[in-house]
Protein backbone atom coordinates (compact mmCIF):
# COMPACT_ATOMS: atom_id res chain seq x y z
CA UNK A 1 0.00 0.00 0.00
CA UNK A 2 1.03 3.36 -0.47
CA UNK A 3 2.40 5.63 2.47
CA UNK A 4 0.23 8.93 0.80
CA UNK A 5 -1.98 9.07 -2.23
CA UNK A 6 -3.77 11.67 -3.98
CA UNK A 7 -7.43 10.71 -5.18
CA UNK A 8 -8.42 13.38 -8.22
CA UNK A 9 -7.18 16.15 -5.65
CA UNK A 10 -8.49 19.79 -6.96
CA UNK A 11 -7.63 22.61 -5.11
CA UNK A 12 -8.79 26.15 -5.67
CA UNK A 13 -7.12 29.21 -3.91
CA UNK A 14 -10.00 32.00 -2.85
CA UNK A 15 -11.32 33.75 -5.50
CA UNK A 16 -8.61 32.13 -7.89
CA UNK A 17 -10.27 31.67 -11.59
CA UNK A 18 -8.80 28.50 -11.85
CA UNK A 19 -7.38 25.32 -9.84
CA UNK A 20 -3.42 25.83 -8.46
CA UNK A 21 -3.99 21.66 -8.39
CA UNK A 22 -6.31 20.11 -11.25
CA UNK A 23 -7.52 16.51 -10.78
CA UNK A 24 -4.49 15.12 -9.57
CA UNK A 25 -3.80 11.60 -9.05
CA UNK A 26 -0.96 9.80 -7.70
CA UNK A 27 0.60 7.02 -5.36
CA UNK A 28 3.79 7.74 -3.21
CA UNK A 29 5.72 4.67 -1.49
CA UNK A 30 7.90 3.74 0.94
CA UNK A 31 11.14 3.93 0.25
CA UNK A 32 11.24 5.87 -2.22
CA UNK A 33 12.76 9.39 -3.50
CA UNK A 34 10.73 11.18 -5.58
CA UNK A 35 10.95 14.34 -7.44
CA UNK A 36 8.36 16.96 -8.37
CA UNK A 37 9.69 19.60 -11.20
CA UNK A 38 7.72 22.17 -13.70
CA UNK A 39 7.93 25.68 -13.93
CA UNK A 40 7.03 28.92 -11.38
CA UNK A 41 3.22 28.95 -10.19
CA UNK A 42 2.67 25.59 -11.86
CA UNK A 43 1.46 24.43 -8.49
CA UNK A 44 4.66 22.66 -6.74
CA UNK A 45 3.92 23.74 -3.51
CA UNK A 46 0.44 23.95 -3.16
CA UNK A 47 0.81 19.97 -3.77
CA UNK A 48 3.23 19.83 -1.06
CA UNK A 49 1.15 22.02 1.50
CA UNK A 50 -2.27 20.06 0.18
CA UNK A 51 0.11 16.49 1.35
CA UNK A 52 1.28 18.11 4.30
CA UNK A 53 -2.05 18.40 5.44
CA UNK A 54 -1.95 22.23 5.62
CA UNK A 55 -4.53 22.90 3.67
CA UNK A 56 -7.55 20.35 2.71
CA UNK A 57 -8.68 19.70 -1.42
CA UNK A 58 -11.11 21.48 -2.65
CA UNK A 59 -12.16 18.16 -4.41
CA UNK A 60 -10.74 14.67 -4.29
CA UNK A 61 -8.84 13.52 -0.97
CA UNK A 62 -5.23 13.02 0.38
CA UNK A 63 -5.27 9.57 1.74
CA UNK A 64 -2.53 7.90 4.49
CA UNK A 65 -2.67 4.68 4.27
CA UNK A 66 -5.80 4.53 2.25
CA UNK A 67 -7.37 6.88 4.47
CA UNK A 68 -8.44 10.34 3.68
CA UNK A 69 -6.87 12.84 6.17
CA UNK A 70 -9.81 14.84 5.87
CA UNK A 71 -11.32 12.67 8.52
CA UNK A 72 -8.18 12.35 10.52
CA UNK A 73 -7.38 14.52 13.80
CA UNK A 74 -5.05 17.11 11.30
CA UNK A 75 -2.99 18.29 13.84
CA UNK A 76 -1.83 14.86 15.03
CA UNK A 77 -1.01 14.35 11.12
CA UNK A 78 1.31 17.12 10.46
CA UNK A 79 2.92 16.78 13.85
CA UNK A 80 3.44 12.99 13.58
CA UNK A 81 2.87 11.38 10.20
CA UNK A 82 4.35 13.93 7.70
CA UNK A 83 7.35 16.26 8.07
CA UNK A 84 8.41 20.06 5.98
CA UNK A 85 11.73 20.50 5.05
CA UNK A 86 11.94 24.13 3.25
CA UNK A 87 14.18 26.13 1.21
CA UNK A 88 14.95 28.66 3.69
CA UNK A 89 15.41 26.28 6.54
CA UNK A 90 13.00 27.83 8.95
CA UNK A 91 15.10 26.89 12.10
CA UNK A 92 14.45 28.68 15.07
CA UNK A 93 17.30 31.25 15.73
CA UNK A 94 17.55 31.84 19.44
CA UNK A 95 17.75 28.22 19.93
CA UNK A 96 20.78 26.15 19.91
CA UNK A 97 20.81 23.61 16.93
CA UNK A 98 20.70 20.79 19.42
CA UNK A 99 17.38 22.50 21.02
CA UNK A 100 15.97 22.90 17.20
CA UNK A 101 16.31 19.41 16.84
CA UNK A 102 14.83 18.23 20.33
CA UNK A 103 12.08 20.73 20.51
CA UNK A 104 9.37 18.66 18.09
CA UNK A 105 10.23 15.69 20.58
CA UNK A 106 9.74 17.70 23.60
CA UNK A 107 6.33 18.58 21.92
CA UNK A 108 5.53 14.74 21.44
CA UNK A 109 5.95 14.61 25.27
CA UNK A 110 9.55 13.72 25.83
CA UNK A 111 11.81 14.53 28.91
CA UNK A 112 13.93 17.18 28.05
CA UNK A 113 17.14 15.50 28.88
CA UNK A 114 16.00 12.53 26.72
CA UNK A 115 15.22 14.79 23.33
CA UNK A 116 18.46 16.29 23.84
CA UNK A 117 20.12 13.07 23.46
CA UNK A 118 18.42 11.67 20.34
CA UNK A 119 18.62 15.18 19.17
CA UNK A 120 22.48 14.73 18.72
CA UNK A 121 22.11 11.45 17.60
CA UNK A 122 19.82 12.58 14.44
CA UNK A 123 22.21 15.49 14.14
CA UNK A 124 25.37 12.85 14.10
CA UNK A 125 23.40 11.06 11.34
CA UNK A 126 23.63 14.07 9.24
CA UNK A 127 26.97 14.94 9.92
CA UNK A 128 26.51 17.84 12.42
CA UNK A 129 30.16 18.15 14.86
CA UNK A 130 29.26 18.34 18.96
CA UNK A 131 30.68 21.77 18.29
CA UNK A 132 28.22 22.99 15.94
CA UNK A 133 25.64 21.27 18.00
CA UNK A 134 26.01 24.04 20.84
CA UNK A 135 25.68 26.85 18.22
CA UNK A 136 23.21 29.25 17.27
CA UNK A 137 21.58 28.44 13.69
CA UNK A 138 23.04 31.88 11.69
CA UNK A 139 27.03 30.59 13.19
CA UNK A 140 26.09 27.57 10.79
CA UNK A 141 26.77 27.30 7.11
CA UNK A 142 23.82 27.27 4.60
CA UNK A 143 24.59 23.71 3.91
CA UNK A 144 25.03 22.88 8.00
CA UNK A 145 21.59 24.90 8.50
CA UNK A 146 20.13 22.65 6.06
CA UNK A 147 21.47 19.04 7.34
CA UNK A 148 19.90 20.77 10.65
CA UNK A 149 16.55 20.74 9.49
CA UNK A 150 16.67 17.44 7.99
CA UNK A 151 17.72 16.14 11.35
CA UNK A 152 14.83 18.04 12.57
CA UNK A 153 12.29 16.79 10.13
CA UNK A 154 13.59 13.12 11.04
CA UNK A 155 12.74 13.52 14.77
CA UNK A 156 8.92 12.48 15.06
CA UNK A 157 9.98 9.73 12.76
CA UNK A 158 7.63 10.72 10.49
CA UNK A 159 7.24 8.05 7.09
CA UNK A 160 6.42 10.96 4.85
CA UNK A 161 9.37 13.77 4.30
CA UNK A 162 8.04 16.71 1.92
CA UNK A 163 10.69 19.26 0.90
CA UNK A 164 10.01 22.01 -0.71
CA UNK A 165 12.92 23.35 -3.09
CA UNK A 166 15.29 22.43 -0.20
CA UNK A 167 18.99 22.95 -2.58
CA UNK A 168 17.43 26.53 -3.44
CA UNK A 169 20.18 27.91 -1.36
CA UNK A 170 22.94 25.64 -1.41
CA UNK A 171 25.95 25.11 -3.59
CA UNK A 172 26.38 22.50 -6.21
CA UNK A 173 28.57 20.58 -2.89
CA UNK A 174 26.07 21.11 0.09
CA UNK A 175 23.02 20.05 -3.16
CA UNK A 176 24.99 16.72 -3.21
CA UNK A 177 25.50 16.15 0.36
CA UNK A 178 22.01 17.23 1.32
CA UNK A 179 20.48 15.04 -1.88
CA UNK A 180 22.42 12.18 -0.68
CA UNK A 181 21.29 12.39 2.71
CA UNK A 182 17.48 12.47 1.17
CA UNK A 183 18.08 9.10 -0.95
CA UNK A 184 19.66 7.27 2.13
CA UNK A 185 16.69 7.94 3.77
CA UNK A 186 14.27 6.70 1.21
CA UNK A 187 16.57 3.22 0.66
CA UNK A 188 17.98 3.02 4.13
CA UNK A 189 15.06 3.77 6.55
CA UNK A 190 12.37 3.32 4.26
CA UNK A 191 10.98 6.70 4.05
CA UNK A 192 8.68 7.70 1.74
CA UNK A 193 10.75 11.50 0.29
CA UNK A 194 8.79 13.92 -2.35
CA UNK A 195 11.69 16.68 -2.91
CA UNK A 196 10.17 19.91 -5.03
CA UNK A 197 13.20 21.46 -6.97
CA UNK A 198 13.66 23.36 -9.94
CA UNK A 199 16.63 21.78 -10.30
CA UNK A 200 17.43 19.07 -12.68
CA UNK A 201 20.74 17.63 -11.38
CA UNK A 202 18.37 17.13 -8.01
CA UNK A 203 15.55 15.69 -10.25
CA UNK A 204 18.26 13.29 -11.50
CA UNK A 205 19.04 11.66 -8.01
CA UNK A 206 15.43 10.79 -7.51
CA UNK A 207 14.03 7.29 -8.35
CA UNK A 208 10.85 8.49 -9.64
CA UNK A 209 10.25 12.04 -11.20
CA UNK A 210 6.88 13.81 -11.76
CA UNK A 211 6.53 16.78 -13.44
CA UNK A 212 3.70 19.81 -12.69
CA UNK A 213 2.40 21.68 -15.76
CA UNK A 214 -0.55 24.37 -14.82
CA UNK A 215 -1.74 21.89 -12.04
CA UNK A 216 -1.83 18.65 -13.26
CA UNK A 217 1.01 15.87 -12.63
CA UNK A 218 2.82 14.01 -15.03
CA UNK A 219 5.08 11.35 -14.40
CA UNK A 220 8.28 11.88 -16.30
CA UNK A 221 10.42 8.84 -15.61
N1 LIG B 1 -2.00 32.07 -1.13
C1 LIG B 1 -2.34 32.12 -2.41
N2 LIG B 1 -3.47 32.77 -2.83
C2 LIG B 1 -3.84 32.78 -4.13
N3 LIG B 1 -3.15 32.18 -5.11
C3 LIG B 1 -2.03 31.53 -4.77
C4 LIG B 1 -1.55 31.46 -3.42
N4 LIG B 1 -0.41 30.75 -3.40
C5 LIG B 1 -0.17 30.39 -4.66
N5 LIG B 1 -1.14 30.85 -5.51
C6 LIG B 1 -1.24 30.61 -6.96
O1 LIG B 1 -1.37 29.22 -7.20
C7 LIG B 1 -0.59 28.81 -8.32
C8 LIG B 1 0.40 27.74 -7.88
O2 LIG B 1 1.32 28.29 -6.93
P1 LIG B 1 2.46 27.44 -6.23
O3 LIG B 1 3.05 28.27 -5.17
O4 LIG B 1 1.91 26.11 -5.87
O5 LIG B 1 3.49 27.26 -7.46
P2 LIG B 1 4.94 26.61 -7.49
O6 LIG B 1 4.91 25.59 -8.59
O7 LIG B 1 5.33 26.17 -6.14
O8 LIG B 1 5.85 27.83 -7.97
P3 LIG B 1 7.37 28.21 -7.58
O9 LIG B 1 8.23 27.28 -8.39
O10 LIG B 1 7.50 29.62 -8.04
O11 LIG B 1 7.55 28.05 -6.11
C9 LIG B 1 0.06 30.08 -8.85
O12 LIG B 1 -0.72 30.56 -9.91
C10 LIG B 1 0.02 31.03 -7.67
O13 LIG B 1 -0.07 32.37 -8.11
MG1 LIG C 1 6.84 26.80 -4.80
Amino acid sequence: MPAISLESVTYFYKNAPKPAVSGVTCSFEEGTLYAVIGPSGSGKSTLLSLLAGLDLPTGGDVLLDGVPIRTLDLDRYRRESVSMIFQAFQLFPLLTVTENVAFPLELLGKRSDEAKARARELLESVGIEPDEMRRFPANLSGGQQQRVAIARSLASGAKVILADEPTGNLDVENTRTVMEILKSLASGQDRCVIVVTHDSEVADVADVVYRMTDGVLTRER
